[in-house]
């Protein structure tokens, strides 16, 4: 007989059967099937960088930072690496002088939560600002599925802004304000990743992202800005300033990974928070502070020992990961540009496949005349032998969407061929079943 069921899946919260939520375990799941498929779907780091010996030496090299530099006893030191710890983080100052390093960015250590991950970052920054139910998220969309899950669990609505190959529509996010404030609605900041964003891999330009800033200060709206691919730009241009660096007026709130500039099992990230609360008494505080006191419900702090390993690395580099990450760049750069050149090649103009140009980072989105669920990954998975994920997973309404996101961090570029080769075999057969639509696709219109 089977075992009586105990608890219904309506009963519980209903962001647990959501497709946000789902969307990750359902890629995993068709990977873990399918582990021979070339993966064009994976965004984790190169694992060929990982270096077995470095945790350990990182490990020391901050015990040691610890003793030499901040002058604490060697028990004090293990007290710090080994017990509970400030709930903050114990590598706020060299975060801070990364962030000046590599950024320009000048904050206060104070200002900075180090958090279990980006993903952590989010959660807080969405707790804090989800205040009643008459909140809403604005996101940029595509929209990174993290985001959108972790606002469901906090029961907080997510409203699509266009992003378009421009990376922000500006004059969209204006109406979306307007929009939602008309209706009585309190939009509490907008997502943004200007930086070779996740999935769509655009970025923004300078004016647009000095445009966005003034935007943000006339409708009184914070900015939460992503940016964990900002260190890998596929070409010899210089990288533009994040929003953070050109925010004199605390509208950007930085969260920051080091999953992909350093390492993804550590789990460490980070928000820089400096925005100025008014509490009940008078008195000013940093939002960083009630961050941290939401974190301390949720993960107590972030372990010491993870967070080592992270400043270890940084002190290793001068607090550069521009430095650290040289040849992390020039790898990812050199895939996405075999992947563009190897996407001309195989769908020579003109075509009725399409696709973007990013200018780094670990990602570009494809364009066919056909709808992509995940029926059809499914069936690329079994009978091609190619995996990559389907575009409709970063749009919130579920709504078909006739493109895939290709992912060029983990695999070589004897692997993007053979992924492409798979890829275009697909595309052909389903045009061969589905009729080919006269129109174009616009290579740069994802939706
Ligand atoms: C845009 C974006 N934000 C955040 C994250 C999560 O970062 P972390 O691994 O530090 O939690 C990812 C991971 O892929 C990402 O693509």
């Amino acid at each position: 007989m089977d075992e009586p069921v105990d608890l219904d899946l309506a009963s519980l919260h209903p962001a647990v059967d959501d497709p946000a939520l789902n969307s990750m375990n359902f890629l995993n799941e068709v990977a873990q099937h399918w582990p021979d498929a070339v993966s064009l779907a994976a965004g984790r780091p190169c694992e060929e960088f990982f270096d077995d010996d470095a945790p350990r030496r990182w490990l020391d090299r901050f015990r040691r930072h610890l003793v030499e530099d901040l002058g604490q006893r060697p028990e004090q030191a293990r007290r710090t690496l080994f017990q509970y710890g400030r709930t903050k983080g114990v590598v706020h100052q060299l975060v801070a002088r990364n962030l000046a390093v590599d950024e320009g960015v000048h904050v206060d250590p104070e200002a900075v939560v180090v958090t279990v991950g980006c993903q952590e970052a989010m959660f807080l920054v969405l707790r804090a600002l989800r205040a009643g139910p008459r909140d809403v998220l604005l996101a940029v969309a595509p929209t990174y599925v993290g985001l959108t899950g972790a606002a469901r669990l906090l029961d907080l609505p997510v409203r699509p802004v266009a992003g378009g190959p421009a990376g922000v529509d500006l004059a969209n996010l204006r109406d979306q304000v307007r929009k939602a404030r008309a209706e009585g609605l309190r939009p509490r900041a907008c997502y943004v990743m200007p930086d070779f964003a996740n999935p769509s891999g655009a970025s923004v330009s300078l004016a647009d992202r000095r445009r966005l800033l003034d935007l943000a200060a006339e409708e009184e709206l914070l900015l939460i800005e992503d940016n964990p691919y900002g260190l890998f730009p596929a070409g010899e241009q210089g990288r533009l300033p994040t929003l953070k660096a050109l925010d004199t007026r605390r509208r950007v709130v930085y969260l920051g990974s080091f999953a992909k500039t350093v390492l993804p099992g550590a789990r460490v990230g980070y928000v820089v928070a400096d925005q100025r609360v008014a509490g009940r008494d008078g008195a000013v505080g940093l939002l960083a502070d009630e961050l941290a006191k939401i974190k301390s419900m949720v993960t107590v702090n972030t372990s010491p020992l993870a967070q080592a390993i992270i400043g270890g690395a940084l002190l290793e580099h001068d607090c550069s990961l521009v430095t650290a990450n040289v040849r992390q760049r020039a790898a990812y750069g050199r895939n996405l540009r075999h992947l563009l050149a190897g996407l001309a090649r195989r769908f020579p103009a003109p075509s009725q496949v399409g696709w973007n140009a990013p200018a780094g980072g670990f990602f570009a989105v494809v364009t066919v005349p056909f709808p992509v669920d995940d029926a059809l990954l499914r069936r690329s998975a079994e009978r091609y032998g190619v995996l990559w994920t389907p575009m409709a997973h970063f749009y919130d309404d579920g709504a078909p969407v006739n493109a895939l996101r290709l992912s060029v961090s983990a695999v070589t570029p004897d692997q993007i061929d053979l992924g492409l080769d798979r890829l275009a075999a697909l595309v052909a057969d389903e045009l061969t079943t589905t009729g080919s639509p006269s129109a174009l696709v616009n290579s740069d219109a994802v939706r």
